[in-house]
C-alpha cells in the first residue's frame, strides 16, 4: 500500500496515542495490561486502515484486538477511524505500529487465541516469497505466540498467494479445519466482517479465497 506522508503524522499519531500499544524495546510481559478489561487476545497483522479491526471489536466485546501495521501513516488512518467509533465500542482494540518480522521480540509464548492475515502482499517476484507472511518462517512464530489449539484466520483475493500459503501450511504439518475459493458464497460468510482491501475486490465482483488454521 503507498501513501503519501501524512502531513503532521506524528502528532495525529500523539493524538491517539490511548489507543496505542507503543513498540516494546523488549517482550511485553503482559500484553493484556493494554486493555482496561482482560479478555482474550487476538491479533491482526497488516491492519491498513482499519475496518476489519474496528469491525471486529465492535462485533465481538468479549475479545481484546490488537491491530498491527508497519506503514504508520496508515496505522495513523486507523487510529483515527477507532478514536472516531470510541464512544461505540471504546475499550477493546489497541493498535501497535511495527514490523511482524520481530513478533516474537514483542509477545510472549502463548499470547493469542487467534491470528488474523487479511490480504497480505503477495510479493510476486521471483526471490521474494519468504516475506510473505503465509511463509513457513512466519508460521513459526505463529506456532509460538497461539495458544495450543489457536487458529490462523486468512483472506486474499490472490489464487497464487493462496495456493503457496496452503502449500507451506502443509510444509509446517498445520491442519487446514477449512478452505474456499469463494468466501462470500460459502457457509463461512456468516459474521464476516470486510477489510478495505475486501470491499474494492467484491465491489469487482471478485471471489475471495479464505481459510482456517489450526495450531
Ligand atoms: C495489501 S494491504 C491490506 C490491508 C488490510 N488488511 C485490508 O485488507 O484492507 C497489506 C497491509 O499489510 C501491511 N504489512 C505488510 N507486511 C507487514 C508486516 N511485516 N508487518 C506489519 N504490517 C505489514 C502493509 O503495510 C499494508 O498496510
Amino acid at each position: 500500500m503507498r501513501m503519501r506522508r501524512k502531513k503532521h503524522g506524528s502528532e495525529r499519531i500523539a493524538a491517539c496515542a490511548s489507543l496505542l500499544i507503543p513498540l516494546p524495546e523488549s517482550i511485553l510481559e503482559n500484553p493484556g495490561a493494554y486493555f482496561p478489561v482482560e479478555r482474550p487476545l487476538h491479533l491482526e497483522i497488516g491492519c491498513g486502515k482499519g475496518a476489519f479491526a474496528c469491525g471486529m471489536a465492535a462485533q465481538n466485546p468479549d475479545v481484546n484486538f490488537i491491530a498491527m501495521e508497519r506503514v504508520s501513516d496508515v496505522a495513523c488512518l486507523a487510529l483515527e477511524k477507532a478514536k472516531s467509533r470510541e464512544d461505540e465500542r471504546p475499550d477493546n482494540l489497541r493498535f501497535l505500529i511495527g514490523d511482524a518480522r520481530g513478533l516474537t521480540e514483542m509477545f510472549p509464548p502463548k499470547t493469542f487465541e487467534c491470528i488474523y492475515l487479511n490480504f497480505s502482499d503477495p510479493w510476486p517476484k521471483s526471490g521474494y516469497h519468504k516475506r510473505r507472511l503465509t511463509y513457513r518462517a512466519f508460521l513459526e512464530q505463529y506456532r509460538l505466540l497461539l495458544k495450543d489449539g489457536g487458529i490462523l484466520r486468512f483472506k486474499t483475493d490472490n489464487a497464487d498467494l493462496f495456493a503457496f500459503s496452503l502449500e507451506e501450511f502443509a510444509a509446517a504439518n498445520l491442519t487446514v479445519e477449512w478452505q474456499t475459493d469463494d468466501l462470500h458464497n460459502s457457509p463461512y460468510a456468516q459474521g464476516n466482517v470486510m477489510t478495505e482491501y475486501e470491499s474494492n475486490f467484491t465491489a469487482k465482483g471478485m471471489p475471495i479465497h479464505a481459510a482456517l488454521v489450526r495450531f
